[in-house]
């Protein structure tokens, strides 16, 4: 991130947060690997709140992620489920295509895109846990 920009969150501000979930959360209700997995399938309202709410914190914006969940330890919240290289793709797939309809427009869209796709990319490859099956480590 540029040191004389302000945080994403100052920039882009809290709706767009709402845009950008409400727009993966499609994609994720139409995959059929991906959407059986969440606690509440086929209701993705609660894991779309916890995602909204992380994402403005990880930005820079209000704590409430913080407040009502706890420290996010993501790697730990997604041991339940398997993470490999193809959840991850899938997730990615549907992740790129959100933030390309909810960028779409702005005048600082690709410099948005960049800076949330910076993060999303390796993040989704730290998650992976299909490796913990005591064969490596
Ligand atoms: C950059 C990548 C990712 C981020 C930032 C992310 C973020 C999150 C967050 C914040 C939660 C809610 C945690 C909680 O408060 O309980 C969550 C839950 C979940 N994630 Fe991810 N995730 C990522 C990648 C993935 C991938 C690759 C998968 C594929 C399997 C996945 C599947 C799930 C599922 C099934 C849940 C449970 C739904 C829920 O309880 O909210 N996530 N994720």
């Amino acid at each position: 991130m540029a040191d004389d920009l302000p945080m994403l969150y100052d920039r882009v501000g809290e709706d767009f947060f709402g845009e950008l979930v409400a727009a993966f959360y499609e994609g994720i209700a139409t995959d059929e690997l991906l959407a059986p997995l969440y606690p509440d399938f086929p209701d993705f309202e609660p894991a779309k709140e916890r995602l909204r709410l992380f994402l403005i914190q990880y930005w820079g914006g209000p704590t409430t992620y913080m407040e009502t969940r706890g420290h996010p330890r993501l790697r730990m919240r997604h041991m339940p489920f398997r993470v490999g290289e193809a959840e991850r793709d899938r997730w990615l797939v549907h992740m790129a295509a959100a933030i390309e309809r909810t960028c779409e427009g702005r005048a600082d869209g690709p410099e948005v895109a960049a800076e949330l796709l910076n993060y999303f990319v390796p993040a989704a490859e730290h998650l992976r846990n299909d490796d913990q099956l005591g064969l490596v480590q």
